[in-house]
């Protein structure tokens, strides 16, 4: 019911500013919490826009302030806030920093938390469980502060992570969004298609990052949008990367390497065009042909098709009646 939903809104909204207060108010969050996104590199008015937050080291801190101020443990629980076992109720989120997830119209739905420790006994971030408000398919971090400048610049940057996010943001790029470790949802493409046509996938330079930013682009040709993709040098993200040079280096850096679906996948698959044995070649070209089969729009086909002639060095009638053949096996 709408009023339930509010009530959740309402406790969220209560948890982040808490989640606030702690970072900048208390002795544990400045020096635990703060310290840390500072040693990131993260500034104040970065912070800020973010609403970022700290959740104390104790099983109760949110539990017991809620609770003070009138809230019932039924709906901190139906936020996703407070877990229980038995009848034993705490805090979902303990000793980390916290990064609020909000809608398009700014209202937190949810949480990202990230561990303070190194050692692997924990996962680095948890998440807040699906709610009511919060179906993580249907939303995209950062898409409330980017929304303008994605329609302002006309394309989309996509991320892996909220921390690309930021400090992108930071770094002056302002129409990005992350998909948080999920693989990209339709819904999310469709979300992303109010305000631009245009996508261009920046995911870590890593195998994970590869093969996530291959199932990427083939949703988002599906979806009938542009896409273009960058990589980032071996083991870096979009985070690390822009904090080894200036922001204007960055930019500069984002504009000159964003390249086509079909040259970032034929680079990569053949290595940067250093493997050139024929069987390899088979399969990045029937690889580069599934993707193309995709993609509702005819014209744009018949363009990349082309354009894969070129590049592979291959008849451009043999691929189309490949092409074909694929459409025809999908119908
Ligand atoms: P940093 O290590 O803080 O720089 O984070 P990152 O964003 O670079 O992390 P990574 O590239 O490993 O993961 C990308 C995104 O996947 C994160 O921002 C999270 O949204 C999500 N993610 C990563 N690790 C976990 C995890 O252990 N659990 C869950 N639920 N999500 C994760
Ligand atoms: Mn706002
Ligand atoms: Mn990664
Ligand atoms: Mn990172
Ligand atoms: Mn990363």
């Amino acid at each position: 019911a709408q009023n339930e939903r509010d009530s959740l809104f309402i406790i969220l909204n209560f948890a982040s500013e808490f989640f606030k207060k702690q970072l900048f108010q208390s002795e544990e969050g400045k020096s635990i919490g703060l310290s840390y996104f500072k040693e990131r590199g993260f500034n104040e008015q970065t912070i800020k826009t973010f609403e970022l937050g700290y959740s104390l080291d104790q099983w109760d801190g949110l539990l017991k302030e809620a609770k003070s101020k009138g809230y019932s443990e039924d709906i901190l629980e139906k936020a996703g806030l407070i877990l229980r076992q038995e009848n034993k109720k705490y805090d979902r989120f303990r000793g980390r920093v916290m990064f609020p997830i909000q809608n398009v119209a700014g209202k937190v739905i949810a949480f990202g938390a990230r561990t303070l420790r190194s050692d692997k006994k924990q996962p680095k971030y948890i998440n807040s469980p699906e709610t009511d408000v919060y179906h993580k398919s249907n939303i995209l971090y950062g898409i409330h502060q980017a929304r303008q400048a994605i329609r302002n610049e006309d394309l989309c940057y996509l991320v892996e992570g909220y921390t690309d996010v930021i400090s992108m943001h930071q770094a002056g790029v302002h129409n990005v969004v992350a998909s948080s470790g999920t693989s990209l949802t339709k819904e999310q493409i469709q979300l992303i298609s109010r305000y631009t046509k245009n996508i261009t996938v920046l995911y870590d330079g890593d195998s994970a990052g590869i093969k996530a930013s291959f199932r990427g682009i083939d949703m988002i040709l599906e979806n009938d949008l542009d896409v273009r993709a960058v990589v980032f040098p071996d083991g870096q993200d979009p985070d690390s990367f822009s904090r080894t040079m200036t922001s204007d280096a960055f930019q500069e850096y984002l504009k000159s390497n964003a390249r086509d679906f079909i040259t970032f996948k034929t680079d990569i698959l053949t290595d940067g065009g250093k493997q050139t044995d024929p069987t390899k070649k088979v399969q990045v070209i029937r690889d580069i042909i599934e993707s193309i089969s995709l993609i509702p729009d005819g014209i744009k086909r018949s363009v990349y098709v082309s354009a894969s002639a070129n590049l592979l060095d291959v008849e451009e009638q043999v691929l189309l009646s490949e092409l074909n053949k694929l459409i025809i096996q999908k119908q």
